[in-house]
């Protein structure tokens, strides 16, 4: 074991690493048995988070019983809602920690305990760049709320509803009386957002005991997960199942195809991305269209079709999903079973066939994320057509720029904007460098003038993400930024962009002569625009582009989990 260097022997070190973590525990629990970190993200300030600490004993069970020693990790966490400027600044200073704290402690093996939004993907982040014997139990999404006698879906319908009021069509009161029926117990959202798209995401990507993501963070049998989970990775320590084993490009592919058959959020994109970066696999944002693009949509959730989460456990789970995308999924992609993905699927079944469509009778085809080039995004753009409007898949119209978000704010609902529902509205300043921290923000509500004339869609294109609770014909992730040079930071308004998603195109109709003649926009806006300090500095610095999952360039890799120096 590992640990044993801490441990291990009769000398002054060996004393001073076990007296210390005596404490209760007994003398077996330093007899070269495995140590099990849980990697807790549980936090009252990440409320979809505030339950993990019961799953955390659940594991602890699960890992005595099988025979190792469970040791709790309290990790950064972030609340979607309320990290400012927003969670994804933070997610690679949590994976930064994830990886530090693993390898600086005398630990042999990682159970990781995520949920909302940036938490999975930050602690796989981390986990992956140590690459010891790693097992995630994801935290699984809240029960459905109702409102009006209907379901409620968290992210989506709060869009929906201000949009509503916006319209005149809702009033504000009973908007807000909507408020106290929207969370209606512990868990992340309860639609195909981010959360439940990255517990699916590790899941298919072999890093879940299957079956397991997407059960209700209420639900018992999460805490049975929880249990096996603990001692499922006991028996990966004494295997020596690394992540570097399980997270192969044949294992991002069936991350691939399941994102494009779940309607999952654009997020994974960048979350994918940085985790194969980890690993050293050589994942491109091409291989999101040649891996899903042809994959139909299978799942009627939340914001591409109508069900929730919990109707998503009813109906049979991911695992029948699964199934059904099995002649899409790599079939040599192990799991932290040991065995492949796919011969974990047979008994899986479709117990409600419209919210699991099977594949011979898809809710929509080719449903994949797809990837657009052109002369406004020469490092890539992306966007998500199952949630655009169709005929705006291939649209031709003036720009609108709007630089920064409080640029947008302070001008979308004048009456004298110069809009119709042809423009493309463009929002830039909004990169991984520019806010900084590529926040959810691309998403942009539509002008209030053109809501009342009943207009549902606008095409946008931004450099920053999308809520993935959020829909609508946008074009998102543009990279280069305009913070780091990039041509959007060059459109200005009037001048004419086409957007032609068959051809994966995103053509700015100016010519090369003019637009080297123009000056950049000055995107760097808003109180973080250029600080002098503190963990913003390092995040500008270093962070790379959307088409490098925007991880640090430091941090590609991995460190492997050796420590050469003791502390004495
Ligand atoms: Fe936490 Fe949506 S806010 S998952």
């Amino acid at each position: 074991m590992r640990s044993a260097a801490w441990y291990g022997g009769e000398d002054r070190d060996a004393y001073i690493h076990r007296a210390w973590m005596r404490r209760g525990n007994p003398d077996s629990a330093f007899d070269g048995r495995p140590q099990i970190a849980i990697i807790n993200t549980a936090s009252d300030l990440a409320p979809c988070n505030s339950h993990l600490d019961t799953l955390a004993q659940s594991v602890k069970n699960g890992v005595w019983e099988a025979g190792g020693v469970p040791l709790n990790l309290p990790m950064i966490s972030l609340g979607e809602t309320l990290v400012r400027p927003t969670s994804m600044l933070w997610r690679n200073m949590v994976a930064m920690a994830t990886e530090e704290l693993i390898r600086a402690n005398p630990i042999d093996g990682v159970v990781l305990l995520g949920g909302c939004d940036k938490t999975i993907p930050a602690i796989l982040m981390g986990a992956a760049s140590v690459n010891l014997p790693a097992i995630v139990v994801p935290g699984g999404p809240m029960m459905t709320g109702t409102f009006r006698g209907s379901p409620l879906g968290c992210g989506t319908d709060v869009w929906k509803l201000s949009e509503e009021v916006r319209a005149g069509l809702l009033s504000k009161a009973k908007f807000l009386s909507s408020e106290s029926a929207m969370i209606r117990s512990n868990g992340h959202c309860n639609t195909m957002g981010t959360a439940s798209t990255m517990g699916s995401m590790a899941e298919a990507l072999g890093m879940v005991l299957p079956g397991v993501a997407g059960t209700p963070a209420t639900d018992s049998r999460l805490l049975k997960a929880s249990h096996e989970s603990g001692r499922r990775i006991i028996d990966m320590v004494k295997e020596d199942l690394k992540p570097s084993d399980i997270l192969t490009k044949g294992a991002f592919i069936n991350a691939i195809v399941t994102l494009a058959g779940i309607g999952g959020s654009t997020n994974a994109v960048v979350h994918l991305l940085a985790i194969a970066g980890r690993v050293g696999v050589d994942l491109r944002l091409e291989d999101f269209d040649k891996y899903g693009s042809d994959v139909p949509l299978l799942l009627n959730l939340l914001p591409a079709g109508k069900y929730l989460m919990e109707d998503l456990h009813r109906a049979g789970g991911l695992l029948a999903v699964l199934q059904q995308l099995q002649p899409h999924l790599d079939s040599s992609a192990i799991t932290v079973t040991g065995r492949p993905l796919v011969e974990t699927l047979g008994e899986a079944e479709i117990y409600d066939a419209d919210v699991i469509h099977q594949l011979s009778d898809p809710l929509q085809e080719k449903a994949g994320i797809a990837i657009l080039r052109g002369n406004l995004a020469p490092l890539g753009a992306v966007i998500k057509p199952s949630a655009a409007t169709p005929a705006l898949l291939h649209h031709r119209g003036p720009a609108l720029v709007f630089d920064g978000i409080e640029d947008f704010h302070s001008r979308i609902d004048d009456p004298d904007l110069n809009v119709d529902e042809n423009t493309i509205l463009i929002l830039r300043g909004c990169g991984p460098k520019g806010y900084p921290g590529m926040p959810e923000v691309a998403n942009l509500i539509l002008p209030s003038k053109l809501l009342a004339k009943g207009v549902t869609d606008m095409v946008r294109i931004c450099d920053g993400r999308m809520s993935g609770t959020a829909y609508g014909t946008v074009v998102l992730h543009v990279a280069p930024e305009a913070a780091a040079g990039g041509p959007l930071g060059l459109v200005r308004d009037g001048d004419m962009i086409e957007l032609n998603v068959s051809q994966r195109s995103l053509h700015l109709e100016v010519s090369d002569e003019e637009l080297s003649q123009r000056t950049p926009a000055a995107s760097m806006t808003g109180a973080f625009a250029n600080p002098k300090r503190g963990w913003e500095r390092l995040y500008i610095d270093h962070v790379m582009q959307a088409d490098r999952g925007a991880d640090f360039d430091f941090l590609q890799g991995s460190s492997g989990s050796f420590i050469p120096r003791e502390s004495h």
